[in-house]
């Protein structure tokens, strides 16, 4: 039989980048299948170029053993593609059944809508989802009054009754607990039971394991890899998400030995952490890794005083420091670097000058002024930075994102912080530029700076990380060192069990 889907060849880009080069993809009637790889690599989008949502730049597509042209969702819709959202498009004031067939409702005679015909089939469609919908899931209840998990389900049946061959979940589960994911499994088994084809996207390998039929891997832009999950295991599904020549490559790392630690966390836990403990030695490049948003930005904002620690202790030489606002880390002696430059650019309309002088007279608890003398002292740390500008008083909005972030750096450099907290600093920075910044970075850690370094990029992080902490669910799931200091290892302990 056609596979309902084949995505062949498929290519995406967004001006410059390149988000698709090679996607590839072969959907079986019923089949359950996972859509796996690193942050960035183009699932998503080529879910979104096969819903119909995003255009291609190239390639083909062929649904229910036709080519298929797409120029909207309602197309996808009508050759029955449908991509499930998890931003709730719900009405609370409406009822189950009015919110499932809102904008489709049953026709009677003459046109009108008829709440007969819409109730029976709302019936039949949550019969068949009995076992998960729970007490309560009637036709006619309130979505407004309904728990969480039940509204869910009407998100997925107002998706079924548009009677769908092919679902795609992209990251369905991410936001879910065990018991509501066991849930989830039950409604993709059921949907599988009646013929209907899933992809399922999912960072979790044991999930992907315990439902899935097939598992296709992507890295950067292309589809590397297809398996059958039962004749296939974690271990080789986590070595095609790695780049295969980089693989047991790894640069030797020198960590500075028999010094006193210059940071010692202890038991750090808030909103996004939970009960995080490490040390950093002065000179020691400490990379934080693992799967985006697993805790690592929000330990360096924690440590940086911007979104204070609930709970845990942070000693700085040896003497306990209180982290409760930007200006008390930065006096205690820490900085910061954001590859988000929204966010770290305080001083966005001023000029090169003020920006770099800024952290420094922070630290020195001057207020911002403008005196002669302090100039040579900066002019000093642009001019490491490799940087073309028009002068110290040219506006910072002036220079290249790449630019800018080197301008970010060289705020640090002047001041000489104990700690520099880096948070995915080289984010869409061209690699001319991260070079430079990259050796800026070393020079600061020759100097004794203890640097906290979170990258999204494995490469750039294991390039430049003398140890890796890897982060899972906000808490440190894994240390690499040493001879474990591979694109493979860091890999494998990201994706480790997650609880
Ligand atoms: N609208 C867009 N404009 C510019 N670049 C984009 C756009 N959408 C995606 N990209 C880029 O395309 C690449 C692939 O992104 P995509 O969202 O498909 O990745 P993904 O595999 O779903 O990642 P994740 O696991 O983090 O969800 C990334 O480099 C991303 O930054
Ligand atoms: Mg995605």
């Amino acid at each position: 039989m056609a596979p309902v889907l084949e995505a062949i060849n498929i290519q995406k880009r967004f001006g410059a980048i390149v988000a698709l080069s090679d996607g590839q993809l072969s959907i079986g009637e019923g089949e359950i299948h996972a859509l796996l790889g690193a942050n960035g690599c183009g699932k998503s989008t080529l879910c979104k170029i096969i819903a119909g949502t995003v255009a291609p730049s190239g390639g083909r597509l062929r649904i229910g053993g036709r080519d298929a042209v797409l120029s909207s969702p309602r197309d996808a819709e009508a050759l029955g593609v449908a991509l499930f959202y998890q931003e709730l498009s719900l009405v609370p004031q409406l009822s189950v059944a009015d919110n499932i067939y809102l904008g489709h409702e049953p026709k009677g005679a003459g046109g009108f809508g008829d709440s007969k015909a819409l109730l029976a089939q709302t019936r039949a469609l949550i019969a068949r989802f009995a076992p998960v919908a729970g007490p309560g899931f009637t036709p006619e209840a309130l979505v407004g009054r309904l728990t969480p998990d039940q509204r869910q389900i009407v998100e997925i049946l107002k998706v079924l009754a548009r009677r769908p061959r092919l679902i795609i979940f992209d990251e369905a589960t991410a936001a879910l607990d065990r018991r509501q994911v066991e849930l989830f499994f039950g409604v993709l088994r059921e949907l599988k039971a009646q013929g209907v084809s899933t992809i399922f996207i999912s960072h979790r390998m044991d999930e992907v394991f315990a439902v899935c039929d097939r598992i296709t891997v992507m890295r950067n832009g292309s589809t590397v890899a297809s398996f059958a999950t039962a004749q296939t295991d974690r271990d080789t599904v986590i070595r095609a998400m790695v780049e295969s020549v980089a693989l047991l490559e790894r640069r030797v790392h020198a960590r500075p030995a028999g010094e006193r630690p210059r940071l010692v966390a202890q038991g750090l836990s808030g909103k996004r952490l939970q009960h995080v403990s490490f040390s950093v030695a002065p000179g020691e490049i400490l990379g934080l890794g693992g799967l985006q948003g697993q805790g690592q930005s929000a330990l360096l904002q924690g440590l940086f005083g911007a979104a204070p620690f609930s709970t845990g202790q942070v000693t700085l030489d040896g003497a306990s420091v209180s982290l409760r606002s930007t200006a008390q880390a930065i006096r205690a002696g820490f900085g910061y670097v954001s590859g988000d430059r929204g966010r770290d650019a305080a001083f966005g309309g001023r000029s090169i000058f003020e920006n770099i002088a800024a952290a420094s007279l922070v630290r020195e608890g001057r207020k911002l002024v403008w005196p002669r003398q302090l100039k040579p002292r900066f002019e000093a740390a642009a001019a490491a930075l490799n940087t073309k500008y028009d002068g110290m008083e040219a506006p910072i909005g002036s220079l290249s994102g790449g630019n800018q972030q080197k301008i970010f750096i060289a705020r640090w450099l002047e001041t000489r912080p104990k700690v520099l907290l880096l948070d995915d600093p080289a984010k869409g920075i061209d690699l001319a530029a991260k070079a430079d910044f990259f050796a800026l970075v070393r020079q600061l850690a020759e100097q004794g700076t203890a640097i906290l370094f979170y990258a999204s990029e494995d490469a750039e992080l294991l390039a430049l990380s003398d140890r890796i902490l890897v982060f899972n669910g906000g808490q440190i799931a894994g240390e690499l060192t040493g001879e474990r200091l591979t694109a493979l290892h860091l890999t494998d302990a990201a994706y480790g069990a997650l609880a």
